[in-house]
């Protein structure tokens, strides 16, 4: 039986991340297939915001997906996995692990390992915005302001969706329960938004006492952040609305060493996509220096979701023993290596 894995490149940099690791993972892989998504074959659709049928077919047809990130061509493709395949990818699970010998600007970053879980549908990110004058126009006035210009965004929390997402944190934190006891913790802005936060806390809050061996707590989300920089070790399991999860997210990067070191799953009910917490990098496109460790630890996360547990322990092995020796590292981590040349070296630590 063979699994197949899709595989879309991305834009800008990310393809430079994507097409190693694949490389890598067809080597030290049995039974998988990567089918890299034909996404020139659909340039003028997919330009023009629309996802051709033959592409969300191979996605439906896979087990999962691996995705580079998206600026431009691929926005309609991840427009897809987040918001219609399954039904919704509504847990972004972000891991912050600090892999010894990662450079970080923190003095001591030793025992950092948390994971935050993004809502990542809702809140200020699914729209709409439009012009003041339309809320100040209505017949409910809903908002009374000076201003007659400027503009507005809308931010919404849809209850079932935070229900499965209060329910995925803690199955995920049930699984962590060997190692001791685990803390949710609930990172948001309720104290100025009762409604829309409120309701995430308090859904969060319902789920967590009904399993009964988690703890709960409840932080706002700036607390959270500068916790995050100088206590980060107190953390098991942040769970944050959609912006304050991507902000705290791109934070803890900085804390284990950035970006280049940050993966992600996004899991639906039945289904799940994996790709870095970084964007494009369309600062260092072309330059083959993107940091692939994100890439590969997201590619790591996937494995683990089809079952291949062993395989992804020894990747994992070679990171750490990678950024240990501390030899061979990318330009972002103070090393001078191409990212090829930092997979060649990871490859021959497996
Ligand atoms: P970014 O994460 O692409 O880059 C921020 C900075 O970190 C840049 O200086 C970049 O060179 C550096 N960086 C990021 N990943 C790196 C890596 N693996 N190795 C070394 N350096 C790395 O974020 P930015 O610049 O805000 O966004 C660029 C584009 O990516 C935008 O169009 C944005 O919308 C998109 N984006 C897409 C995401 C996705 O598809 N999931 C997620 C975040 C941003
Ligand atoms: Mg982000």
């Amino acid at each position: 039986m063979v699994t197949q894995v899709c595989v879309f490149r991305g834009d800008d940099a990310a393809p430079e991340a994507v097409d190693p690791v694949v490389e890598l993972l067809e080597e030290c892989t049995n039974g998988l297939e990567f089918v890299i998504a034909p996404v020139g074959e659909y340039a003028s659709a997919l330009d023009n915001g629309e996802l051709p049928d033959p592409l969300r077919e191979l996605i439906e047809d896979s087990e999962t997906v691996l995705f580079g990130a998206a600026s431009s061509r691929h926005t309609p493709v991840i427009g897809f996995l987040r918001y219609r395949y399954g039904g919704g990818t509504y847990a972004n699970v972000r891991p912050i692990k600090w892999i010894p010998g990662a450079k970080t600007p923190l003095k001591d970053p030793t025992g950092i390992d948390y994971v935050i879980i993004r809502e990542n549908l809702y809140g200020l990110y699914a729209g709409p915005e439009g012009d003041l004058s339309e809320l100040s126009n209505t017949e409910q006035r809903l908002i009374e302001t000076p201003h007659d210009k400027g503009k507005f965004a809308v931010r919404i929390m849809p209850e079932d969706p935070i229900q499965k997402l209060a329910a995925f944190a803690c199955e995920y934190a049930q699984q962590m329960i060997d190692s001791g006891p685990v803390t949710i913790t609930s990172a948001t802005k309720s104290n100025v938004l009762p409604e829309t936060d409120g309701l995430f806390d308090r859904v969060l809050e319902e789920e967590v006492n009904r399993k009964g061996n988690l703890e709960f707590e409840h932080l706002h989300a700036d607390d959270a952040a500068q916790r995050l920089v100088t206590n980060p070790t107190r953390f098991d399991i942040i769970v944050a609305p959609n912006f304050a999860g991507d902000i705290l997210s791109d934070l803890g990067a900085g804390t284990i060493g950035g970006l280049g070191l940050a993966p992600s799953g996004c899991y639906g009910d039945t289904v799940a996509y994996f790709e870095p917490v970084h964007g494009t990098a369309p600062d260092i496109a072309g330059q083959h220096k993107i940091n692939p460790t994100a890439m590969l630890l997201s590619a790591n996360m996937l494995l683990e979701y089809i079952g291949e547990d062993a395989i992804a322990r020894e990747l994992e092995q070679a990171v750490t023993q990678t950024y240990s020796s501390g030899e061979i590292l990318t330009v972002d981590q103070g090393g001078s290596a191409s990212t090829e040349e930092f997979i060649e070296a990871l490859a021959s630590n497996l």
